[in-house]
């Protein structure tokens, strides 16, 4: 099932998959009327203001993930947009790793890391949701699903207690670990609403993030990620998967 979406709202999309997302949703078979691509500096975003010049649904916005107003102010210039329509999917996207091993880690870190990977999503999708339930009352769609209204959090598998052998990248790992309790504890609170939430994976890939030995490309990551995000339901709702649409142990 191909994601059909009418809004969708992506962050740190000048680079890496967040940008790979905005290049393929584009040219899906039934490409969303909004799709809102966030980066923090939109001048220097040149790729992604390539993809917007030729698509008129993406709206670059500027929003640097952990500021507070900045929030508010991009809830408000959606809103804007999309009206009574509501905003179908929201993707957490922008995240920051610190490669810092016990010698060097510090308070620093671990709080820049927390505010980038776990703080902000869970403010975005709480500031969303008058949106998210907008588009509920405006779905046909029964159940849980991404057409319908979903928060999507990109998480990682250094964010899985289970699956750490290798120990070190504290902020990075404790971060991912915490937005992985958080997508499941939304996806509880909000499944009576008819939003699904969940956390995702994209495999190692090949980012400024991932490095060169990663094992996938962003195209073969995004391109499973937005299969997986069209055929997700209900059953899927509060778990951890990975980009094929796999679980993967907390
Ligand atoms: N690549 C992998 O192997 C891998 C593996 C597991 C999980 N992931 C996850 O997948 C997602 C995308 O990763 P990626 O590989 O594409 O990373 P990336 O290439 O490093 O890109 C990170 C993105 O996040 C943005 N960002 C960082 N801090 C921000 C802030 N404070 N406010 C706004 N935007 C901010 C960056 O914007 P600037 O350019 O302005 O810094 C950039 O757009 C992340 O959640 C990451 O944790 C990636």
């Amino acid at each position: 099932m191909s994601l059909k979406v009418k809004s969708m709202l992506i962050t740190g999309t000048n680079r890496g998959i967040g940008l790979e997302f905005v290049r393929q949703i584009v040219k899906l078979p039934h490409p969303p009327k909004w799709l809102f691509a966030t980066c923090r500096n939109p001048d220097q975003a040149k790729e992604l203001q390539e993809v917007a010049a030729l698509n008129s649904n993406v709206k670059i916005m500027k929003f640097e993930v952990t500021d507070g107003d900045g929030i508010k102010a991009l809830v408000r210039e959606v809103e804007k947009e999309v009206g009574e329509e509501g905003l179908n999917l929201l993707i957490n996207g922008a995240a920051v790793l610190h490669r810092v091993n016990l010698e060097d880690v510090n308070e620093e870190v671990m709080v820049n890391s927390f505010n980038v990977n776990c703080v902000a999503p869970l403010l975005l999708s709480k500031a969303f949701l008058p949106l998210l339930k907008k588009a509920v009352k405006k779905s046909p769609v029964e159940g849980l699903s991404c057409d319908k209204a979903a928060i999507i959090n990109l998480t990682s598998k250094m964010g899985s207690i289970g699956d750490n052998t290798s120990g070190g990248h504290y902020a990075y790992r404790a971060s991912k670990a915490a937005l992985n309790m958080i997508s499941r504890s939304l996806s509880v609170d909000l499944k009576p609403e008819g939003i699904l939430a969940l956390a995702i994976h994209p495999g190692w890939v090949r980012t400024d993030m991932g490095g060169p030995r990663g094992l996938l490309g962003v195209n073969e990551s995004v391109d499973s990620m937005i299969k997986v995000m069209g055929s997700l339901n209900e059953e899927k709702a509060g778990t951890f998967l990975n980009y094929n649409g796999a679980p993967i142990e907390w």
